[in-house]
């Protein structure tokens, strides 16, 4: 009988790492991928036992940086509750630059990032964390017990309304994808406070950190993620037009406020030669699309996104398969996605275009030719994202932005 833990019997075999020393690893793993920088969040990741979250899942894994663990899954096979990967669970942390004392609202629960912000801000701060799924809070709220996180409060509710009774929040971290922001959560947040939040824009989704200037909120940095989508009163999912519907190598364009494509037109499309167009523009290795991407989002107007199947791409028929999605010009019956090929160089790639269909060819090059704009013009730039209420009038918008209407807001996307 075994009962060291994390020891094995077999003397030949590797004992298991110790719970510990999985926390550390991860923590130093969190650190060299710049995730975790801030010595509380390192010292909370090093701390919270986050696999009694999931017991059902492997120990191990649970402290891989990149890995989710899915605890729900919806009739149409989409994800829809997970403790987030530990990556970007010490990202958003990062971003919403907390600090001992502060009152925080998590939204969408799942136990570890809630123990990790309880951590953050001390035994003088609170954690409110909502969910609108009551197994979810149920999970949670044992976990937050069994690993003696008192000053977490778990609320089971639609997150649209906030937390009112519990407010004002320091601080607001939405994990779960968000396609607007409900008037609760800038309400309910201090001025000069964060909101840390996955929006998704025209398909694009991305981490967005914004302080609260009245009403309101300026980006102050983002990064690229994926999350599950929103339920309930702000559910809003994208729309899927399938090219492919092949089981197992389906595509398909993801539409977030686009016109309606002809979808058969562009099934046929698929199915015609690539035409490639590329724009001497490179990239390293280590260089994300992420900036690229949104500045070809708010320089062209109908751009969603192709997704495809890993076995999509491995028989051809598409260049990659990103679970993001790839930007995509769509003109009726023509459209072209942005690619990349390997240069002489190491680890060094060019940028370019596949096109089908009768203007492929066309469509290829006018995605080339934004490439080099954004290349000449805004490489290197962040963008700033800007949120006020629907009703406001465009003279208070920021100028020459690209305006992303939704219910509640009008969402600007400026570059300088
Ligand atoms: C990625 S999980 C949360 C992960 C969690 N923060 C953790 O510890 O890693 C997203 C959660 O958001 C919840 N959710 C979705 N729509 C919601 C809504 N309208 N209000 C509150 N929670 C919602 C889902 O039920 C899901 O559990």
């Amino acid at each position: 009988m075994n009962d060291v833990p994390g020891m094995t019997t077999d003397s030949a075999a590797q004992p298991a790492p110790s719970e510990q020393q999985l926390r550390d690893a991860l923590a130093r793993k969190l650190i060299e991928s710049g995730a975790a920088r801030s010595p509380r969040v390192v010292e909370a990741v090093r701390t919270v036992r986050r696999h009694l979250a999931t017991p059902d899942a492997d120990m191990a894994l649970t402290y891989e940086p990149e890995v989710a663990t899915v605890t729900k899954t919806d009739s149409d096979g989409v994800d829809i509750s997970s403790v987030s990967a530990p990556r970007v669970q010490a990202m958003q942390l990062e971003q919403a630059e907390l600090a001992p004392g502060h009152t925080v609202l998590e939204i969408g629960s799942g136990g570890p990032n809630a123990a990790y912000l309880a951590e953050v801000v001390g035994a003088g701060g609170r954690v409110v964390t909502v969910d609108i799924d009551a197994e979810v809070t149920d999970r949670a709220a044992r976990f937050l017990e069994a690993t003696g996180y008192r000053n977490v409060t778990v609320l089971t509710a639609d997150a649209e309304n906030g937390a009112p009774e519990h407010g004002p929040f320091d601080r607001i971290v939405v994990t779960v994808q968000a396609a607007d922001i409900p008037p609760a959560w800038r309400d309910q947040l201090k001025d000069g406070g964060r909101l840390v939040v996955p929006l998704r824009m025209r398909g694009l989704t991305r981490t967005v950190a914004f302080v609260r200037d009245g009403d309101t909120l300026v980006s102050d940095g983002f990064e690229l993620c994926g999350f599950v989508p929103m339920q309930g009163i702000g559910e809003n999912r994208v729309r899927l037009a399938v090219l492919h519907d092949v089981a197992g190598e389906e595509i398909a364009l993801r539409l977030d406020g686009h016109s309606e494509p002809d979808t058969a037109a562009l099934a046929s499309a698929l199915m015609l030669p690539q035409e490639k167009a590329w724009s001497g523009v490179t990239l390293g290795g280590e260089e994300s699309n992420e900036h690229l991407d949104l500045w070809l989002t708010t320089a062209l107007d109908n751009l969603p996104l192709l997704a495809a199947k890993p076995r999509a791409r491995d028989h051809g028929l598409v260049a990659s398969a990103s679970p993001l999605g790839i930007p995509t010009l769509v003109d009726g019956d023509s459209f072209a996605y942005r690619t990349v090929r390997a240069t002489g160089e190491e680890d060094r790639y060019e940028l370019g275009a596949i096109g089908h269909g009768p203007r492929g060819r066309q469509l290829a090059e006018r995605l080339v030719e934004e490439i080099r704009v954004w290349d000449r013009g805004h490489r290197g730039d962040r963008a700033r994202i800007t949120v006020r209420p629907a009703g406001t009038p465009d003279d208070r918008l920021p100028a020459d932005g690209r305006v992303i209407e939704r219910r509640h807001s009008r969402v600007t996307i400026t570059w300088p």
